[in-house]
C-alpha cells in the first residue's frame, strides 16, 4: 500500500500526483497478505497505544530537556496541542510569550488567527487537529531559533510526526518549512506545491504572525489551505461572504 493513498484521493489530486512520477510514491508500511483461515492481521490498536505512550514520554522528556540554551529562559516547554490521532498536523516555529506562559502552542494573537483558519476556513475544530513547533522553548524576544537550537530540538518534532502519522502536514512559515525539508529555499519556492515527508504530503504556507503584518497574503494562505483540504477530501464550510476575507 502506498502511504498517501490510505483513503481515496479526489480525482484531480490523484491525476496531479500521478504526474510527479513513481519515485514520489513512498511506501508507508510493509505490505503483507494473510491467507484465509490462517494468521490474522494484527490490530492497529496496540501500535496506536504505543504511539500515544511514546508521545507522553516525549512530552515529559521535552519538559526536562537542557540540550540547548533556550531551556534557561523557559517557564514551560510547549510540546503540542490537539488530537494525537489527528489527520492534520500544523507545525510552527517556536513558542512566544503567551505560549511560554500557558505551555500551549499558538494561543496568542497569531494563534487566534490560526484557530480561525482551522475553524472558519476549514470547518474543523481546533481540538481535532494536532499543533506543534520546531522548538519547544521560547527564543528570547521571539527571535528565530538558531540552526543549533533547531537541530537540538527538531528530533522531538520528527518523532511527533511519526507518532501522530497524520494524512497531511502544514508547515507554517519558513522556519518550519526549511527545517522539515532540509533546505534554505525561499518561501516563494516552497509554497504552491505538495512536498512529501516520510510518505506524508506537506504543504507550506505563510506563518499566521506574517499574515497579521501582511493581511494581503491571506489570499495565498487560502489557496494553500484549499490544497490541504483537497488532500484530506474536505469541502469548504458554506459561509455567507465567502472565505479568506477576515
Ligand atoms: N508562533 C509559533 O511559531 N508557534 C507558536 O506556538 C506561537 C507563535
Amino acid at each position: 500500500m502506498l502511504g498517501r493513498v490510505s483513503s481515496p484521493l479526489p480525482p484531480n489530486l490523484a491525476h496531479w500526483l500521478s504526474l510527479l512520477g513513481p519515485e514520489t510514491l513512498v511506501p508507508r508500511a510493509e505490505v503483507r497478505t494473510y491467507p484465509a483461515g490462517g494468521e490474522t492481521p494484527p490490530s492497529p490498536e496496540p501500535a496506536r497505544e504505543a504511539s500515544l505512550a511514546r508521545l507522553e514520554a516525549l512530552r515529559e522528556e521535552a519538559s526536562r530537556c537542557t540540550a540547548c540554551p533556550l531551556h534557561e529562559g523557559r517557564k514551560n516547554s510547549v510540546f503540542a496541542d490537539g488530537d494525537p490521532k489527528a489527520s492534520l498536523m500544523f507545525i510552527g516555529e517556536g513558542p512566544g510569550r503567551d505560549e511560554d506562559l500557558q505551555g500551549l502552542p499558538f494561543v496568542g494573537r497569531a494563534g487566534r488567527l490560526l484557530t480561525d483558519i482551522i475553524e472558519k476556513g476549514m470547518g474543523l475544530r481546533r481540538a481535532e487537529v494536532y499543533i506543534a513547533n520546531v522548538v519547544k522553548c521560547r527564543p528570547p524576544q521571539n527571535r528565530t531559533p538558531t540552526p543549533e537550537e533547531r537541530e537540538a530540538c527538531g528530533p522531538f518534532l520528527i518523532e511527533q510526526i511519526r507518532c501522530v502519522h497524520p494524512r497531511a502536514l502544514v508547515a507554517l512559515g519558513a522556519t518550519a518549512a526549511r527545517y522539515l525539508l532540509a533546505t534554505e529555499a525561499p518561501m516563494r519556492r516552497l509554497r504552491g506545491r505538495i512536498h512529501m515527508l516520510e510518505g506524508i504530503p506537506l504543504v507550506v504556507t505563510w506563518h499566521p504572525a506574517y499574515l497579521l503584518r501582511r493581511p494581503e497574503a491571506k489570499r495565498e494562505t487560502w489557496e494553500d489551505i484549499q490544497r490541504v483540504m483537497r488532500i484530506l477530501g474536505l469541502s469548504a464550510p458554506r459561509r455567507p461572504g465567502g472565505h479568506g476575507s477576515s
